[in-house]
């Protein structure tokens, strides 16, 4: 049994160009651990492609000027703690290897979506309440901007996640695929509504 204590001082705000080489170390330890050994399911050296060409200061940096894309940060003690990663107008039905095909779910059919493309927690903060508080700050987000239903993809091999988005709303509605290296993974979709709709 493990016990964690709340952040007390966690503070959530929209990540600016400046963060970009922090935001791309921590995207970048916070991904290897969740799916490298001693932790995580994969092959550390498809892990390891993986972060080096999605993960370093220019590509946040572009990231983070796009403006389609809201990245909210978790800071606490000084540092950063967790972030969500949400793409505005961003439809699953765009891409090809999603069954059933996600665009004609009547969560999805109706309106605008936008996509939590990441949500990571620092291990210490995980089990603190600390991912909902970014879940919760990544749909307004998604409502602020006129959408109807934030979706994700999610590892079916990552339990801890899914019982995550389950618990807090998320629904499946779709099987997906994933590349991570050499290895195809397979993911489910997840969709939850947002807005004044969902409440
Ligand atoms: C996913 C993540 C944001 C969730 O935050 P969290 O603080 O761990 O979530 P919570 O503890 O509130 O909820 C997780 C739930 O899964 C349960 N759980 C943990 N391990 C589990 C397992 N192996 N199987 C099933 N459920 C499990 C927990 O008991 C908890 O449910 P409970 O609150 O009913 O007890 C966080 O774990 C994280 O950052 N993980 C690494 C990154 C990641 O996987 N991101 C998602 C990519 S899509």
């Amino acid at each position: 049994v493990r016990s964690v204590t709340p952040p007390t001082s966690v503070s959530v705000r929209s990540a600016l160009p400046a963060d970009a080489a922090a935001l791309a170390e921590f995207a970048a330890r916070s991904f290897r651990e969740t799916y490298a050994p001693p932790h995580g399911p994969c092959d550390p050296e498809d892990v390891a492609a993986y972060v080096a060409a999605h993960f370093g200061p220019a590509v946040q940096g572009a990231e983070l000027a796009d403006p389609r894309t809201r990245v909210l940060l978790a800071e606490c003690e000084g540092a950063i703690a967790g972030y969500a990663f949400v793409r505005l107008d961003s439809r699953p039905a765009a891409v090809a290897n999603h069954v059933p095909d996600p665009g004609a779910d009547p969560l999805l059919v109706a309106g605008a979506t936008a996509e939590l493309a990441r949500l990571y927690v620092d291990r210490r903060w995980h089990g603190s309440g600390l991912a909902a508080v970014l879940y919760d700050a990544a749909r307004a987000e998604a409502a602020a901007d006129g959408a109807g239903a934030l979706w994700c993809a999610v590892y079916q091999r990552n339990p801890r996640a899914l019982a995550f988005y389950r618990k807090h709303g998320a629904r499946t509605i779709a099987s997906a695929t994933f590349r991570m290296g050499r290895e195809v993974q397979d993911d489910w979709l997840l969709a939850v509504p947002v807005g004044p709709a969902s409440r």
